[in-house]
């Protein structure tokens, strides 16, 4: 799974009449709006709390936990979301416009494509590229299997077979060394994903790619702002991929955005998007040359995106600090190992700051274990993803009479003979993420994560102890 924030709902307005006081006010109560707090707000909050924390007895066992302040909410608003949301109601505008088409050119200015198309979110703009790109029956397309599922299901719904490359431990990305025994004759494309926001080996594969003429689409739905030797992720393929989903380093609730050069791929991406009707086509032109879908961003989204982005490279710049120090702390801690970046990699987005832990290292604590206690010290973390070549989705969709009467048992039994991952079925045994909002705040939060971790080590055999008693 990727990380996302909890679904809080929405209540409708509705007819009442909106005054901007009204609906900020209702958007307010709905609890849709987090505040920021300044880093010296939430160090006073961490100070304060830290004071007289020495117990050494972890909190999971009744000890005083190593902080009870919160990490810096998300998502970041403030007047400038309240303003554009309220500009565009009153506007009239809705769907895509004038909006859309601003924050298009502005994040293609910010990543250096010569195009940007928003779509309604990353799993939209993964499904807009592979149509676009012709991706369809028969095809098999190169995937990591440390990725959110929708990597997995764009491919799926194009009745096109994922194969698994497995993972580089060290560094949470697809292992592009295993890239060319997965390719076929009938390898259309590989799917690299920079997972994490950090990137994937771009060198490797783009030459792998140009090499045995099999098309690259970045999905970069977790690495805005990141960078591959100085330019932005997302460029390098023939299109790069983007999520503003909810969680995401760049946030409208929903929402994404493909980036290409290709002049043809862009207006290709930009019909079916729009049910296939082109930029040409007028209100009562309704002739179709190709299938398409209603992918399509709105004026909301869009101008939350806008007033956003005017944030992007300074809450960048908080992470990318925060998580050089996290790395620097929980580098001395044996059994504790931060993913590593390939060198390649001038810039990390830091959407999950991700490590593996090794629980020989702490007195053989189970990992949910450490998780627990160090979610009790008030650093909250999680195991991240499960081995997704092995999920029931996969075979279920295989199950289905369309794939069916497309690849046959022969291909399948290979597909089943060769889906093993054992790299990536390790990873997903020993990793630990901590999401990016707990990156944004003092650099004294990276201290109180890395005491915990700490306290959980020297107290690892007194909570194996009292597992083994329960
Ligand atoms: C790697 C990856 N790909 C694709 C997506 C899909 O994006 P969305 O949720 O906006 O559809 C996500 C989102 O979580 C993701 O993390």
């Amino acid at each position: 799974m990727s990380i996302r924030t909890p679904d809080r709902g929405s209540r409708p307005f509705g007819d009442r009449r909106v005054s901007r006081r009204g609906f900020i006010g209702a958007i307010a109560a709905a609890g849709a709006f987090g505040r920021g707090r300044s880093p010296e707000a939430a160090g006073r909050a961490t100070t304060q709390l830290r004071g007289g924390a020495a117990s050494n007895t972890p909190a999971v066992l009744g000890g005083t936990p190593v902080r009870t302040a919160p990490f810096s909410s998300w998502p970041i608003a403030d007047a400038h979301e309240e303003d554009a949301l309220v500009r565009v109601i009153r506007s009239g505008r809705w769907n895509r416009g004038d909006q859309v088409a601003a924050f298009e050119s502005a994040y293609a200015a910010l990543t250096g494509a010569r195009h940007c198309l928003a779509t309604a979110n990353g799993t939209s703009a993964l499904i807009t590229s592979l149509a676009a790109l012709g991706i369809g029956p028969g095809d098999e397309v190169i995937v990591p299997p440390y990725t959110f599922v929708a990597t997995i299901n764009a491919v799926l719904m194009m009745h096109a077979l994922p194969v698994f490359a497995d993972t580089d431990v060290e560094t949470f990305q697809i292992d592009a060394r295993q890239l060319e025994r997965a390719i076929t004759e009938r390898t259309k494309l590989i799917l690299p994903v920079h997972l994490g926001g950090s990137a994937a080996d771009l060198d490797t594969i783009l030459e792998i790619g140009r090499r045995r003429a099999v098309t690259v689409v970045e999905d970069a739905c977790q690495a805005h702002l990141a960078e591959w030797r100085g330019r932005k992720v997302g460029t390098y393929g023939k299109a790069g991929c983007f999520s503003f989903q909810a969680s995401k380093n760049l946030n409208s609730g929903e929402g994404g955005a493909i980036l290409t050069d290709d002049d043809a791929l862009i207006e290709s991406c930009y019909r079916f998007h729009n049910n296939s009707r082109g930029r040409q086509n007028t209100g009562d032109d309704f002739s179709y040359r190709n299938t398409g879908a209603n992918l399509r961003l709105t004026e909301f989204q869009a101008a939350l995106l806008t007033a956003q982005m005017s944030r992007l490279q300074e809450q960048a710049r908080a992470r990318d600090a925060n998580a050089a120090r996290l790395t620097e702390l929980l580098g001395q801690v044996p059994g504790i190992t931060p993913a590593r970046m390939y060198q390649g990699c001038t810039r990390n987005a830091y959407h999950l700051y991700m490590f593996r832990y090794d629980a020989s290292r702490f007195a053989g604590l189970p990992r949910a274990a450490f998780i627990k206690a160090l979610g009790a010290e008030g650093i909250p973390a999680q195991a991240g993803y499960s081995p997704l070549n092995q999920q029931p989705f996969l075979e279920d969709a295989f199950s289905k009479p369309g794939f069916r009467s497309i690849y046959s048992q022969a291909r399948m039994d290979k597909w089943r003979e060769q889906n093993h991952c054992p790299a990536n079925d390790r990873l997903c045994s020993e990793a630990v993420w901590i999401v990016q909002t707990m990156l944004l705040g003092p650099r004294q939060d990276m201290e109180d994560i890395a005491e915990a971790v700490r306290k959980i080590q020297a107290s690892a055999a007194q909570l194996v102890k009292n597992t083994a008693r329960k």
